[in-house]
């Protein structure tokens, strides 16, 4: 979604980077509002559902997976949420949370959301097992996954986001103080994208590759958009109502041989123009594909096995979800490539009628998976947000 991901901050910087005024952020006050704009806004903590899975995409990201820690259990897990809400709270209303490491003064909440989630084996540690959704059932094994267990799953998930990165690192440090002796730290990754105000107008995301990365994307304005992406109330689990699940990917891109391609090859791996994302059968980036136009040489314009043909709606019995990537980048290895690629995370009611069919498919015959790697895996339910005194987990662990 163009809108979803592109920032409502878009644009906002440059009047004040070019008026040269540097007060302006300082002061909050009088001089350029423009520059203020990126730190001053603040997303709702309490809600129908969690801040961080319809907010637009922020330039800086943090995901962390935590176990708890042997002989805790739910109540210490209750504990635990109750003091994570608060710092959540706090630090997205831009106020500092006790005993405060200082990393953030100065600075405005920038869009911070921090969100919570359970993994599958959170369950069984909390006694808790009859209440586990179904949902959380482990994803089947895919062909060209390479996972490594100590970067998948977790008991507990959070993932962090804010429009600057020392905002961001201070609802880290927060976050994984609050943990305590109640839960340790399984796995943490980092991730970035285009910061508020680089572009000159809002646009969607570009990932690695170098592609426009979220066109296709379900829209908040779509009349499916809360069935497809959220829990209703009534389903049996009322706890996870106007909830979503979290599909995390930590994907490798093998970059040195994308760049090899050239760039009528590469449009054809994802079957979209790599200047302004639409489709290779024409139009605008927002135009739908033509999946049956056939070239002059007979065969279809967006080839069979191309990433946005295999990927759409259409093609997978109307099967959707919320794509809302942050791209990693982890130092160059020892034989000279980047570790880089796409922390992916996708948001939907159901696994199994979002990423499960979509990967089954794309794991069959994507021309992309010549270029990526599937690295690590993770499946979190992510309850509805909370309302005014309630913490988040609050209807599961009481
Ligand atoms: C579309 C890139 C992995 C699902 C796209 C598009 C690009 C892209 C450039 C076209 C623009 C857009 O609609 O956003 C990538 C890259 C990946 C990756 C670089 C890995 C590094 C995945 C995975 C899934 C997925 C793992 C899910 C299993 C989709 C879906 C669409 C899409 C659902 C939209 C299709 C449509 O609505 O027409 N992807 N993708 N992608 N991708 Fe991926």
């Amino acid at each position: 979604a163009a809108g979803l991901v592109a920032g409502a901050a878009g644009g906002v910087g440059i009047s004040a980077a070019l008026s040269g005024d540097d007060t302006a952020a300082g002061t909050g006050s009088g001089g350029s509002p423009a520059l203020t704009t990126v730190g001053s806004t603040a997303v709702m903590f309490h809600g129908k559902h969690q801040a961080g899975i319809t907010t637009p995409l922020q330039s800086r990201g943090h995901l962390i997976a935590f176990d708890l820690a042997p002989g805790a259990g739910r109540k210490e897990a209750a504990a635990l949420l109750r003091r994570w809400s608060a710092t959540a709270k706090a630090l997205m209303s831009g106020k500092a949370p006790a005993e405060d490491t200082g990393i953030a003064l100065d600075a405005g909440p920038s869009s911070l959301t921090v969100t919570f989630g359970f993994g599958r084996t959170f369950f069984d540690r909390t006694g808790l097992t009859s209440r586990r959704p179904a949902e959380l059932d482990p994803l089947p094994a895919f062909s060209a996954d390479a996972l490594d267990p100590r970067r998948s799953e977790g008991d507990l998930w959070v993932q962090i986001g804010a429009d600057d990165a020392l905002v961001a690192f201070h609802a880290l440090r927060a976050v994984q103080k609050d943990a305590g002796d109640a839960a340790r730290v399984r796995w943490q990754m980092n991730g970035f994208n285009r910061s508020a105000g680089a572009t000159a107008k809002p646009m969607t995301a570009r990932n690695l590759m170098g592609q426009v990365d979220g066109t296709g994307n379900p829209k908040p304005t779509d009349p499916d958009f809360d069935r497809r992406i959220f829990v209703p109330a009534g389903g049996g689990q009322e706890w996870m109502a106007g909830g979503s699940y979290a599909v995390v990917r930590r994907i490798r891109m093998l970059l040195d041989d994308w760049e090899k391609l050239p760039l009528d090859r590469q449009e054809k791996v994802i079957g979209r123009r790599k200047s302004d994302g639409a489709p290779l059968t024409g139009g605008s980036e927002t135009t739908e594909l033509d999946l049956d136009k056939l070239g002059p040489d007979g065969k279809p314009v967006i080839p069979d096995n191309a990433h946005s043909r295999i990927s759409a709606p259409e093609q997978n019995g109307g099967a959707a979800m919320l794509r809302r990537p942050f791209s990693f980048h982890d130092g160059i290895g020892p034989d000279g490539t980047p570790d880089a690629g796409l922390l992916f995370v996708c948001w939907q009611a159901d696994p199994l009628r979002g990423f499960v069919p979509v990967q089954r498919k794309l794991d069959r015959g994507d021309a992309l998976s010549a270029f990526i790697r599937h690295e690590a895996s993770g499946l979190f339910a992510v309850p509805g947000g909370p309302t005014e005194g309630e913490y988040v987990g609050q209807r599961l662990l009481e």
